[in-house]
């Protein structure tokens, strides 16, 4: 070990734990990639007052938990903590969404740090996959998102997972619920902090996961019936088209999410096999955030799954992903003339398309093949100075163990057809 280590909250992807991430990143990206999502890529810091204006004043997220920086030039900058409020940032300024084509789908994947305290699940830098389609007021959108993520995690095998759904109203009726609300949580027996987020946020109170707090909310106004009638129209059609597509959901009014630009379709998908942290990805309705960072009117929905606790799902459900082997072959040289002449081998399979790695270092032959072995390649190809006067390979099958003479010229040929 180096005298220094991963930061507190972090840890490193290695091999080979680090193959389920990228199957895992892959497996949400395929299915958006085939819906018209195209992808997105933004730094991994912003102005820090983007992320005050969109993500919210009042949440967790930005008065407790981002990493801010002041630049030697005086920039006020932050690391990431989500993803939403720099895509529909660049895709204003790239005017995607003046291109004729709405809605902008777009997805992304990469890095995001929140200063929280760190337990199983929850960490200072994680990563997701995330997907915004910007510019559309469609219930069909919603709902295709929806079920996009669905699809990507039963691909993965996962099915102890959860849909959690709710409407947070628009800019019509929730300003009358947060009334109603607040007026109705003023005469409980709160914790002053508590108290506080009455005034800012008071929707955020609903969430306490504190058992005497949530005694005291049982006869708490619902938001339910709060809800115009265009709201209420609009999530009844989410709810039968998810109904109409077979995905299974739950009715949750009590899901308010830790960020405050959602209107409208709220959700989160939560895994039972998580504890605490059970959310492995959520999402919603925006359609108030671009007018937020000083942009025209799109009304947008998306969400983010994180990769992190989607791999932790795997491993409580026992799921073992059938990964690729990483080298189909590995060539295993005896001695000087072989390494030179097995190498122009391996350098030959590569540019036909063929996953080969060698054996460097000049090793003996058990020692060789031990690494043959723990590489998972299907072949191996070993040959000593004999093999090479007679113009020919060791060919062997890792499998089987059944090992066959190959003349040189033929080795690529062979291997191609073998496999497929
Ligand atoms: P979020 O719910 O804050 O939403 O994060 C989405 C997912 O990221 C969570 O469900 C969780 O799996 C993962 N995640 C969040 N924080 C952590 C952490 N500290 N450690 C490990 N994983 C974490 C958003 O970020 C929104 N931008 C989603 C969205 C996109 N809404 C609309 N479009």
């Amino acid at each position: 070990m180096s005298t220094f280590q991963a930061p507190k909250g972090t840890y490193d992807l290695t091999p080979p734990r680090s193959a389920t991430f990228l199957a895992v990143r892959e497996a949400i990206a395929a299915p958006l990639r085939d819906s018209g999502y195209g992808y997105i890529e933004t730094p991994g810091f912003e102005n820090v007052e983007l992320f005050a204006r969109g993500v919210g004043e009042s949440t967790d997220i930005v008065t407790k938990e981002m990493y801010t920086l002041t630049t030697k030039g005086g920039d006020q900058l932050a690391l990431r903590p989500e993803g939403t409020a720099s895509v529909l940032r660049a895709a204003l300024e790239a005017n995607l969404h003046k291109a004729g084509n709405l809605p902008v789908k777009l997805w992304y994947s990469g890095s995001y740090y929140r200063y929280e305290r760190p337990q199983a699940g929850r960490y200072r830098h994680f990563s997701q996959v995330g997907a915004e389609a910007i510019g559309t007021e469609d219930p069909v959108l919603d709902a295709e998102l929806i079920i996009l993520a669905d699809q990507a995690y039963r691909s993965l095998g996962l099915r102890q997972f959860r849909i959690l759904l709710n409407s947070l109203g628009d800019k019509e009726c929730r300003p009358v619920y947060r009334e109603a609300l607040q007026t109705f949580l003023r005469d409980l027996d709160l914790d002053e902090e508590t108290r506080r987020r009455i005034e800012i946020n008071p929707l955020r109170v609903l969430d306490d996961k504190r058992a005497d707090v949530q005694k005291q909310l049982t006869d708490a106004p619902k938001l339910r019936d709060y809800l115009c009638d265009a709201c209420k129209a609009y999530h009844e059609e989410v709810r039968a088209l998810l109904t109409a597509a077979g995905v299974v959901y739950e009715d949750d009014e009590k899901l308010v999410r830790g960020l405050d630009y959602y209107t409208r379709t709220t959700f989160e998908f939560v895994h039972d096999g998580l504890g605490s942290q059970s959310a492995v990805g959520g999402g919603g309705r925006y359609d108030g955030l671009s007018e937020m960072i000083g942009g025209p009117e799109l009304p947008s929905v998306g969400w983010a799954l994180g990769v992190d606790r989607t791999v932790l799902a795997l491993e409580a459900e026992g799921i073992e992903l059938d990964l690729p082997y990483a080298t189909s072959v590995y060539a295993v040289p005896l001695g000087e003339e072989a390494r030179r002449v097995l190498f122009g081998v391996v350098t030959g399979l590569r540019r036909a398309g063929i996953a080969a790695d060698f054996a460097f270092g000049g090793r003996g032959l058990k020692g060789a093949m031990k690494s043959a072995n723990r590489s998972g390649a299907r072949y191996a190809l070993v040959a000593g100075e004999r093999d090479l006067a007679e113009g020919v390979v060791q060919l062997k099958d890792m499998e089987s163990g059944e090992q066959s003479a190959v003349p040189l010229t033929e080795v690529a040929a062979e291997l191609a057809k073998r496999l497929g």
